[in-house]
């Protein structure tokens, strides 16, 4: 069972060129492709004639091409060309689904046509801002339902245990003893974590070498069925950092999670955003979507 009437994630913008990409989403076979003028369309990956698979067609200058008998389809699954013949029936079209590009990814809405309002697509503007976050990107796969994945990241107790060596640091107390607010927001969570006067993590020191007290915030934001936006970070004591986090100098990481759900234990992508700059500033920002439907164990 899915939610269907949600924006998830199709790919990565930049995954999808000139040529057909095939993906299962939401147990569903998809095809994945821009026409000339650059528009990317998603369609039912099933072609209205004899069934074959559209991603092994090609784009032509009219559409989508099957790659079987020539039928061309264009963005909106309208077959507007038949090899041999005039005449094009009506039924001949395949099922489109609504697509947006926004944010360097391909937002699919897979529900009802005419619920899918492309304002309630997860805003991540970080991903255009390219002098301030240059990034690069890839995909893996992970093991593990992407519900598993909103559970684990909306429950940062494990920070202490499982990431001691890390992000986590040396001081359990530290975090069992962080100050934490969580107020609903529109379709979710949001919660933001202070562990105030703490040790660095070994992760900070590395990273940009933190020394002394710091302040360190942790911010989570839940918007369903599956996008996490978290920006964390720490200042030195005495910084300022509850009234102003956006300053130069400490560390501070920003991670995008989508959901790119396909229909059995599946993948996902990732993508890293490093700027240097500012005295002592550095900052991160990652994009990672975990995914599918099932799976056993969340990994880290
Ligand atoms: S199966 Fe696609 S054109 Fe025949
Ligand atoms: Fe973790």
């Amino acid at each position: 069972m899915f939610i269907r009437n949600a924006w998830y994630i199709a790919a990565w913008a930049d995954e999808v060129k000139d040529v057909p990409l095939g993906r299962k989403l939401l147990g569903e076979n998809v095809v994945l492709f821009r026409d000339v003028h650059g528009r990317a369309a998603a369609l039912e990956d099933r072609c209205c004639h004899r069934g074959a698979p559209l991603r092994f067609g090609a784009v032509t200058e009219q559409g989508l091409q099957c790659g079987y008998h020539g039928l061309v389809f264009d963005c909106a699954g309208s077959c507007v060309h038949i090899p041999g013949q005039d005449r094009i029936p009506g039924k001949a079209k395949v099922k489109s689904f609504p697509l947006v590009e926004k944010d360097q990814f391909l937002w699919i809405w897979m529900g009802a046509a005419k619920d899918a309002d492309p304002s309630l697509i997860v805003d991540y503007p970080y991903h255009n801002d390219l002098e301030h976050w240059p990034h690069k990107h890839t995909m893996y796969h992970v093991k593990a339902g992407y519900q598993l994945m909103v559970d684990n990241l909306m429950d940062l107790t494990h920070l202490a245990y499982v990431h001691k060596s890390t992000i986590g640091g040396q001081s359990a107390t530290a975090h069992v003893e962080a100050k934490t607010q969580v107020t609903p927001n529109e379709g979710g969570l949001h919660f933001v974590r202070w562990l105030l006067n703490s040790d660095p993590p070994p992760t900070y020191v590395k990273a940009v070498g933190m020394q002394g007290k710091i302040d360190r915030w942790m911010d989570f934001e839940y918007i369903a069925p599956g996008s996490i936006r978290q920006w964390t970070g720490a200042l030195n004591v005495g910084c300022g950092a509850q009234e102003n986090r956006n300053q130069v100098g400490g560390f501070s990481l920003r991670v995008f999670r989508g959901p790119l759900v396909f229909s059995a234990i599946t993948g996902g992508t990732q993508t890293q955003h490093w700027r240097g700059g500012g005295v002592g500033r550095s900052l991160i920002l990652l994009a990672f979507l975990f995914t599918s439907q099932t799976g056993i164990v969340a990994s880290h």
